[in-house]
């Protein structure tokens, strides 16, 4: 199903509903799309699994529960994604947290999307701690996965105001809607050679990739 040339092949690691799994693979069938999904896994029973089969993608499902450890089940995530041909991992909500070993097999090649902006409000709860301190903004990160949680160099960020009326469900929302901007653009970029991750360093080449977004208003767009 890809139209993609670049060799940016990736495998999609969710565990639940699967919508940004779901907006990187709409990338993959634009005339721009400039990376291939190889492989969507999922460590549980995930909506986002039919999702991404009725879209044509090879899936996985590397059920924790079958597995006696961490340690053999994620021996066994790391052979189907390289059994896939996939050369970059994206986490799209996936609820596990990777172990130093499975990090160091792919060695700054994981990339994760995070619902706040990073270093503030690592971890779960984010909106909902984000609202109770009161902050004037929130938003988006998409970083480079490193064994310390939601640790590692951000790449890109969207950033919105909170508004005075917002709930955790109406903030998640508005900020989901830029996740499914972002995460495309920065994986496109980091095809097509926009962005470059050189020993944990980003480095922007290009910045007009931002001139074909069309953002939400009030939104800025950062590059890490
Ligand atoms: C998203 O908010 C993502 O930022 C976070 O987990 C959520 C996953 O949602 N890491 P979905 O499964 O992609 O809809």
């Amino acid at each position: 199903m890809s139209r993609a040339n670049s060799q940016l092949k990736i495998a999609v690691l969710i565990s639940g509903r699967g919508s940004n799994m779901q907006a990187l693979a709409n990338h993959v069938e634009t005339p721009n799309a400039s990376y291939q999904i190889c492989l969507v896994a999922a460590n549980k029973p995930a909506d986002g699994l039919s999702i991404a089969s009725d879209a044509g993608l090879s899936t996985a499902l590397i059920d924790r529960k079958s597995y006696t450890s961490k340690q053999n089940h994620e021996r066994a995530l790391a052979e189907a994604i390289e059994a896939s041909g996939a050369n970059w991992i994206c986490l799209a909500g996936y609820m596990s947290v990777l172990s130093a070993d499975f990090i160091a097999r792919f060695e700054g090649k994981i990339i994760n999307i995070h619902p706040s902006l990073l270093p503030d409000y690592k971890g779960l709860h984010t909106h909902e701690r984000a609202l109770a301190d009161s902050q004037k903004f929130h938003g988006v990160s998409v970083h480079l996965v490193t064994p310390v949680l939601d640790d590692g160099a951000v790449i890109a960020q969207m950033r919105l105001p909170v508004r005075s009326a917002d709930t955790q469900e109406s903030l998640s929302a508005r900020v989901l809607v830029l996740e499914h901007i972002l995460y495309p653009m920065v994986i496109g970029s980091l095809a097509s050679g926009a962005v470059t991750l050189d020993a944990g360093q980003v480095c922007w080449q290009d910045i007009s990739v931002a001139n074909a977004l069309s953002l939400p208003e009030d939104t800025t767009l950062i590059f890490g």
